[in-house]
């Protein structure tokens, strides 16, 4: 099947050849295309050029795309998007003065949410998860990561890493599994945090692994949660089963999470809502991509993470939506890049490249996803007429997107 998109206004983020990611200064341009046409076979971006040069071809289908752009859809590398129920009520909790640490400490929070998980049955779960899915793949969405973490339970988390499965297997856009077994300590294990570190280290992880149910390792690095020394053990464990660590880090309080990621080889460390400069240090001259989730701080009223200062520091950043039922109940990747052009400074240009193609490295798909590259699989955003590419993240809460290419083959 060959599609021949023409008279596209704009096309965005056109790389001619495949990189990894991109540095804070290289995330300053937005390579693009004006008046240009595009050339999909099957699943791959074959050709692209300008209307002014456009070749004689044959296809199957020509889709006139006037006043529209084209771009990759968005990759979001971190994402709870596997949970059961919702917690509106804690939401109302919070509206009324009550803080997120505050529920958490009384049985709320993560804890409520995996009481609710460890109830519900694997097809229903499956079910809830669809919806969001489905949702967030009309909103633009080619790529995610999707965590475990509301388990909390050997059973339970393999029900969830299951169900993170049957997603791969039903839809076409890449999904990569993250096992999130310390996420929160259980209250059966109260006062017994190395007790649990060692079940998720000798009970679920083996499992995890042996099943193939993920390919990366997240651990929750904070107060109250994980220490640096819980977040190395598990990290050491987890690289004995080849699993990569993509880590929470620094949202509420910096302890070293940061540096604990990098000495692991961290994919990335998210949040980072509180940076030191000595954690802006330690990112220089390391492989681990930081990640930035601005709907985490506008939904729980939290600092932003200092975006600006990073990329002015010459880091490269990555934005994704953090989509949970506790502190982000949201997978729209639009508003993620309006909210770090409206509270975290960065250009247009620089949240869409961290948005498309930092948020592929992040996940290890910036060769075949992340750019309009030949050869790169056609997973496609074209919008409404609109203006410009700036008006993206300008028009917040507007739905601009007209239609959405996973592998060549538009959305219904
Ligand atoms: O990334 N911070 C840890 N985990 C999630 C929120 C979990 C929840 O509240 O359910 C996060 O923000
Ligand atoms: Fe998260």
């Amino acid at each position: 099947m060959k599609l021949l998109f023409i008279n596209i206004k704009e096309l965005l983020q056109v790389r001619e050849t495949s990189i990894e990611k991109l540095s804070g200064k290289e995330m300053k341009s937005l390579p693009s295309l004006n008046n240009a046409w595009l050339l999909v076979d099957n699943k791959t971006i074959i050709d692209y050029g300008s209307m002014d040069n456009l070749p004689e071809l044959e296809v199957d289908e020509t889709i006139d795309a006037t006043g529209k752009m084209i771009m990759p859809t968005w990759c979001d590398s971190h994402t709870h998007l596997v949970y059961a129920g919702n917690r509106e009520l804690e939401f109302g909790q919070r509206i009324k003065g009550m803080t997120y640490e505050e529920i958490a400490s009384k049985g709320g929070g993560i804890l409520n949410s995996a009481k609710t998980l460890q109830e519900t049955s694997e097809e229903v779960i499956y079910e809830q998860s669809v919806v969001r899915l489905e949702e967030v793949m009309r909103l633009g969405t080619g790529a995610i990561e999707i965590k475990s973490g509301y388990g909390l339970t050997k059973e339970a988390e393999l029900k969830m890493l299951r169900v993170i499965k049957k997603l791969k297997e039903n839809y076409t856009l890449p999904i990569k599994a993250t096992f999130l077994g310390a996420h929160a300590l259980p209250s059966e294990y109260k006062e017994k945090k190395v007790e649990y570190i060692d079940y998720v280290i000798n009970e679920i992880l083996p499992e995890v692994a042996a099943q193939g149910l993920a390919e990366y390792i997240d651990i929750f690095c904070e107060k109250g949660y994980f220490t640096v020394e819980d977040t190395q053990k598990l990290l050491a464990a987890g690289k004995k089963y080849g699993l990569k660590p993509k880590i929470h880090v620094n949202q509420f309080n910096a302890i070293g999470g940061v540096q604990t990621g990098i000495e692991n080889d961290a994919l990335s460390v998210d949040h980072l809502e509180e940076m030191r400069p000595e954690d802006i240090n330690s990112l220089k001259n390391s492989t681990t991509m930081p990640v930035a989730l601005p709907g985490c701080s506008l939904f729980l009223s939290i600092p932003y993470t200092p975006g600006r200062k990073m990329i002015d520091a010459g880091l490269p950043l990555a934005l994704a939506t953090d989509f949970n039922p506790g502190s982000c109940p949201s997978g729209n990747m639009n508003l993620v890049v309006s909210l770090a052009c409206i509270k975290m400074n960065l250009t247009p240009e620089e949240a869409i490249n961290a948005a498309t193609i930092n948020g592929a490295y992040a996940m290890e798909l910036s060769k075949t996803h992340g750019s309009i590259t030949k050869g790169k699989i056609a997973n496609l955003i074209v919008t409404k007429p609109i203006p410009s590419y700036t008006y993206l993240p300008y028009s917040f809460g507007s739905n601009n997107i007209d239609s959405v290419y996973i592998n060549g083959k538009k959305l219904k």
